[in-house]
C-alpha cells in the first residue's frame, strides 16, 4: 500500500462520511433528466407520472391560480400552524376521500404531510412503533418507492404477484391467497385507484371481498390514494377506501394532492388513520405528532392552503371538478386510442389512471429510447398522459413488435 493510499484510508476512517457508498440514481428521476437532455424533436416522454395536456405541458390549474391569488391577498400570517398542519385542509380533503363527515366513521385521526410520500413514511413509522414485527404485504409490481419506505422504517415486507404483466391481467386469486396466508395484524398496502404502475384496477365486488376477508382475519389495510378523480370520477375512485370504512377495525390511508390538483412540487398530502376506539385514535394522533415533529416538525403550508381554499369555496370547487374531469377524459381518451391501435393493447381500455405496464423487456425499453427517443421506465411502465393523438399510432408501431416479455 502506498503512503497516499494509507493516508486516504486513515482519512476515510476519520470522516463522518467515510462509510458512505455510492447510491444508484432514482430510475424515475433520472428519466426526467435524460429525456430533457435529448435533442430529438420527435422524442416521446412516457416516463415520470405527471399529467400532460395536448401540448405536452403540465400547466397550473386555473382553480389553483385563483386560490393562490386569494391567498396572496387574504393570508394574514405565515406563523406556524402546528404539527397537525392545516386542519381545514385535512378535514375537507377527508370529505373528498371518505365522504362527508368521514363517511360516518366514529374514531379517526389525521395529519397533514409533505406529499403522499410523507404520509406513507409516517404510516410506516406508526406501524413499526405500534405493532413491531408485523409485516406489510405488497402486490408486485408496485410503485418503486413503496418497498424502500417500509424497509427504512424497519417493517418486514412480504410480496405476492398482483399483476401478470405478460397476460396483462390482475391475479386476484393470488391476492386472496396472500390475505389467507397473512398473520393477524399484518398490513396490506393497496392502491386505492389508478394502480401505479399497471393501471389495473380491482372491481367493486373485489374490494368488498378483500374488505370481508381482512376484517374476518384481523388484517389491516393501508391504502395509497394518489390519483383520486383521474380514473372514473372522485366518488367512483374512492370505492376501494370506502369499502373499509365500516368493516375495518383499523386502517391507514395515505393521500396525495400532487396529481389531482396538479400541485406536484408543493408536496401536499395527508395521512388518515381509522381507529377502533377514541383512546386508540388519541394514541395514534399523539404518536403521529411525535414522529412528524422529528421528521419535518411541521408540514409545508402553501399546497394545503391552496387545496383548502379550493375545497371551501363552491365556485373554485366546481372549477376544480371540471378541470380534473378534463384531465381524466383526456387520459381515458388516449387509453381508448391506444387500445384500439392494436389488439395487443386491448386490455388498456378497461384499466385506469396515468399508467400501464406493457410486456416489454428492459432491452426493448432501451432500444425504444436509444433508437427512437421513446422514454419509459425499464419495467415497461408508460405514462399514458405523455402520449398525444398524433403519437399514439407511432408509439404502437414502434412498441408492438417488441412486446412479449415472459
Ligand atoms: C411516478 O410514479 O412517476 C410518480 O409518482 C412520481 C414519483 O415520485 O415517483
Amino acid at each position: 500500500m502506498s503512503t497516499t493510499q494509507a493516508a486516504d484510508m486513515a482519512n476515510a476512517a476519520l470522516s463522518p462520511f467515510g462509510a458512505l457508498e455510492h447510491q444508484p440514481g432514482d430510475a424515475l428521476l433520472s428519466l426526467i433528466v435524460a429525456c430533457a437532455a435529448d435533442p430529438r424533436p420527435d422524442k416521446i416522454d412516457l416516463g415520470v407520472g405527471v399529467y400532460r395536456d395536448a401540448k405536452g405541458e403540465t400547466p397550473v390549474l386555473d382553480c389553483v391560480k385563483l386560490a393562490e391569488r386569494r391567498l396572496v391577498e387574504e393570508q394574514g400570517s405565515k406563523a406556524y400552524l402546528g404539527a397537525d398542519g392545516n386542519r381545514v385542509f385535512v378535514s375537507l380533503l377527508g370529505d373528498v376521500v371518505f365522504g362527508e363527515g368521514m363517511g360516518g366513521r366514529s374514531y379517526h385521526t389525521a395529519l397533514q404531510t409533505p406529499g403522499g410520500t410523507g404520509a406513507l413514511c409516517l404510516g410506516a413509522e406508526l406501524i413499526a412503533r405500534g405493532n413491531p414485527g408485523r409485516s406489510i404485504w405488497m402486490g408486485e409490481p408496485t410503485w418503486p418507492n413503496h418497498a424502500p419506505i417500509f424497509r427504512k422504517a424497519g417493517v418486514p415486507i412480504k410480496t405476492y404477484e398482483y399483476y401478470d404483466v405478460a397476460a396483462m391481467r390482475v391475479r386476484f386469486d393470488l391476492l386472496v391467497q396472500a390475505l389467507e396466508q397473512a398473520e393477524r395484524g399484518d398490513v396490506f398496502l393497496l392502491h386505492g385507484c389508478c394502480h401505479n404502475p399497471t393501471g389495473a384496477e380491482l372491481t367493486g365486488d373485489q374490494w368488498q371481498e378483500i374488505s370481508r376477508i381482512m376484517s374476518a382475519r384481523g388484517l389491516v389495510p393501508f391504502v395509497d390514494v394518489a390519483y383520486q378523480g383521474l380514473g372514473d370520477g372522485l366518488a367512483e375512485d374512492a370505492a376501494g377506501v370506502r369499502a373499509f370504512l365500516n368493516t375495518a377495525s383499523q386502517a391507514l390511508v395515505a393521500v396525495s394532492c400532487s396529481k389531482n390538483f396538479g400541485i406536484y412540487r408543493e408536496r401536499t398530502g395527508a395521512l388518515y388513520v381509522l381507529a377502533e376506539t377514541a383512546d386508540e385514535a388519541a394514541r395514534c394522533h399523539e404518536n403521529l405528532v411525535s414522529l412528524s415533529r422529528v421528521f419535518w416538525s411541521m408540514p409545508p403550508d402553501h399546497g394545503a392552503a391552496i387545496v383548502a381554499a379550493i375545497l371551501e369555496n363552491h365556485e373554485l370547487k366546481q372549477m376544480w371538478r371540471h378541470e380534473l374531469g378534463e384531465m381524466r377524459d383526456r387520459i381515458n381518451s388516449l387509453r381508448g386510442q391506444l387500445a384500439a391501435a392494436h389488439p395487443a393493447f386491448a386490455p388498456l381500455a378497461s384499466q385506469r389512471g396515468m399508467f400501464a405496464t406493457l410486456p416489454l423487456s428492459p432491452e426493448a425499453v432501451l432500444s425504444l429510447k436509444e433508437g427512437h427517443g421513446v422514454y419509459m421506465t425499464l419495467s415497461g411502465r408508460i405514462n399514458i398522459a405523455g402520449l398525444g393523438a398524433e403519437t399514439v399510432s407511432r408509439f404502437a408501431e414502434l412498441a408492438v413488435p417488441l412486446l412479449g416479455r415472459s
